[in-house]
């Protein structure tokens, strides 16, 4: 019966070496040299192959018990000496775990932005930005909109002065771009912030938008076309579809306001045999407005009339309100955690 004496033993000599023990390193070596896979205990343990076989439920009953002690003592040590130096300063306990810092996360329209402009980068566009307080000759005069037509009424502007507002959408950046480059061909994309005098479940005052512009020699409707389809294909999987629309933009002509098949009903129009209601029954989603560069325009930026390009813009609250089936444009920027943690 050697065994069980000293498994009883064991219990009593960890006591008085834990009396010693006034740290909590200490208290580790003891909780190693007793417990630990090599340890007093694993040791004893070892030998229970060699005890008589009708001996070796007492014994291992014994040693389970003997297990509960010595952990029981090892972590009411290490409460004493923790309430000890609870409030000392430079008292530092290696063996807590540490904390983790919150990991933070980008916000939905940002990977949107990042999404969409590393798919043009990879056809060779170049990511540019510009500022969001304009000149009314970069957001109006240069991209066709006559002096006070009521084309300028389309969008809702807040002017900083006279002659400076808040850019209504991205496409000053077209005439920047082009009159910085002077000459084709060039093929950019610029994402940013735009403004408007709106405020609904719907609209924001502030949104954001990516501008897309390829000038070259023999552009044409298709290249645009393809262009897009290749984008939505991207966006939001292999079978989305484009439409084009005929449409108005000043700076552009012809225009096309380009719908993607409904990311809900998948172009079907209903589900479940009721009208879908993402897209109303249509089976399709308006993403953004496009068309052929205007001549106007690059007359207004000094470019060669023979040259021939093509421009797009598309909201991106939209386009994540879709990807990530958001029902309420707010949510983006109300910051609650809630939401914003889910990505
Ligand atoms: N700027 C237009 C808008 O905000 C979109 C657009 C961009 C249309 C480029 C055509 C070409 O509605």
């Amino acid at each position: 019966m050697g065994l069980i004496s000293e498994l009883e033993s064991l219990a009593g000599e960890l006591e008085s070496a834990l009396g010693q023990a006034v740290s909590l390193p200490e208290v580790e070596e003891l909780r190693i040299a007793f417990m630990g896979r090599k340890g007093r205990l694993a040791e004893l343990m070892a030998s229970l192959r060699e005890a008589p076989a009708e001996d070796r439920p007492a014994i291992g009953q014994k040693a389970n018990a003997v297990k509960l002690a010595i952990s029981g003592m090892l972590e009411d040590r290490i409460a004493v000496l923790r309430a000890q130096s609870a409030g000392r300063e430079d008292f530092f306990d290696p063996s807590l775990p540490g904390r983790r810092p919150p990991a933070g996360s980008l916000h939905p329209i940002t990977l949107v932005l990042n999404e969409i402009c590393s798919i043009f980068e990879g056809l060779g566009y170049e990511v540019v930005s510009g500022p969001e307080a304009e000149t009314d000759f970069h957001n109006f005069a240069a991209l066709n909109f006559p002096a006070n037509h009521p084309a300028r009424d389309m969008q809702d502007t807040l002017y900083i002065a006279d002659e400076v507002l808040l850019r209504t959408h991205t496409s000053p950046m077209q005439v920047r771009s082009m009159l910085e480059r002077k000459k084709p061909p060039l093929a950019v994309i610029a994402p940013g912030k735009v403004y408007r005098r709106d405020s609904d479940i719907t609209h924001s005052p502030m949104f954001h938008q990516v501008e897309g512009l390829l000038v070259g020699k023999d552009v044409s409707l298709a290249d645009l076309r393809g262009t897009l389809a290749y984008l939505v294909r991207k966006l939001f999987g292999a079978e989305a579809r484009v439409r084009f629309r005929p449409s108005f933009f000043p700076f552009t002509e012809p225009s096309a306001e380009v719908d993607v098949t409904c990311i809900i009903c998948r172009g079907a129009g209903e589900t479940a045999g009721e009208p879908c209601r993402v897209c109303k029954g249509s089976g399709w989603l308006e993403i953004l407005g496009s068309g052929m560069v205007d001549p106007n325009v690059f007359k207004a930026v000094g470019f060669d009339e023979d040259c021939a390009g093509f421009a797009f813009g598309m909201g991106v609250e939209r386009i994540a309100m879709l990807k990530y089936g958001i029902g309420d444009l707010r949510l983006f920027f109300e910051n609650d955690m809630r939401l914003l943690a889910q990505f």
